[in-house]
């Protein structure tokens, strides 16, 4: 799927219709919420932090409750999605803290340096590896030295024997959040067909490639897949 057919999906999900299905996921987004929280909590008072394919903003709201000196970029490309964003951090008091981008990493200014990038649930998007590099590099060029990156992903080696039981239990899942069969017998072909689902040991790679140091692999919840490393120098 090209890049442009994934922001049109995004359009077409609508920000509520995507905050309505995520809802069936909260235990494990409280997890990976909470743990984020605790990997960034050596950050300053005053920490800047990027937010790329920012969604509906979930995790701006998060971070920006509980770090009330923290200030926010976000970069989106849907309108749909932004949309939901501005008004969700709007709704919570703390849009004066956000400035919010309808575009992509590189509309974010080169010049700008942050605390921390996240870059939550969007990698797996992109299924040209020059692109990915590309992205991962562009979001280490706006890091301040010893700047966090934080990268979820779906990630599987998808050769491996556990590769079915994994797939068995991630339909399981949707099923519960309410899919419905014709979405879930696609499921595995668009991981191998539209997505670009790498391994973890193929993500960390490509993270040190890219110059990121002490990759901590954090969070795994079936396929989903979370990284924290840094910026050196
Ligand atoms: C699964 S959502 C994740 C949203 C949010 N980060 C979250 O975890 O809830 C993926 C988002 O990435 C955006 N996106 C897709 N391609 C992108 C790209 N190349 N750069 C930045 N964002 C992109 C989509 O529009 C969508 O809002």
């Amino acid at each position: 799927m090209s890049e442009d057919l994934i922001v049109a999906m995004f359009n077409k999900m609508t920000a509520a219709g995507y905050d309505e299905y995520n809802s069936h996921f909260q235990p494990i987004v409280r997890n990976f919420l909470f743990l984020i929280r605790l990997v960034l909590q050596d950050l300053p008072t005053h920490a800047r932090i990027l937010c790329v394919g920012a969604g509906t903003g979930t995790e701006i709201l998060e971070l920006a409750t509980v770090n009330p000196g923290w200030t926010f970029c976000a970069v989106e490309p849907s309108d749909s999605m932004l949309t939901g964003c501005r008004a969700k951090l709007t709704a919570a008091g703390v849009i004066d803290r956000c400035e919010l981008i309808q575009g992509k990493l590189a509309d974010v200014s080169a010049t700008e340096r942050f605390d921390a990038v996240l870059c939550l649930l969007v990698l797996h998007f992109i299924r040209s590896q020059d692109e990915r590099v590309q992205m991962l590099e562009g979001m280490y060029a706006r890091l301040l030295p010893n700047g966090y990156l934080i990268n979820a992903e779906i990630s599987h080696d998808m050769s491996a024997a556990d590769f079915p039981l994994m797939m068995a239990n991630w339909k399981a899942m949707h099923s519960l959040a309410g899919a419905d069969e014709a979405n879930l017998v696609n499921v595995e072909n668009s991981f191998r067909k539209v997505l670009g689902v790498l391994s973890p040991s193929k993500t960390e790679e490509m993270l040190r490639n890219c110059g990121f140091a002490d990759c901590l692999h954090f969070f795994q919840s079936l396929f989903i897949h979370a990284w924290v490393s840094r910026r050196h120098n």
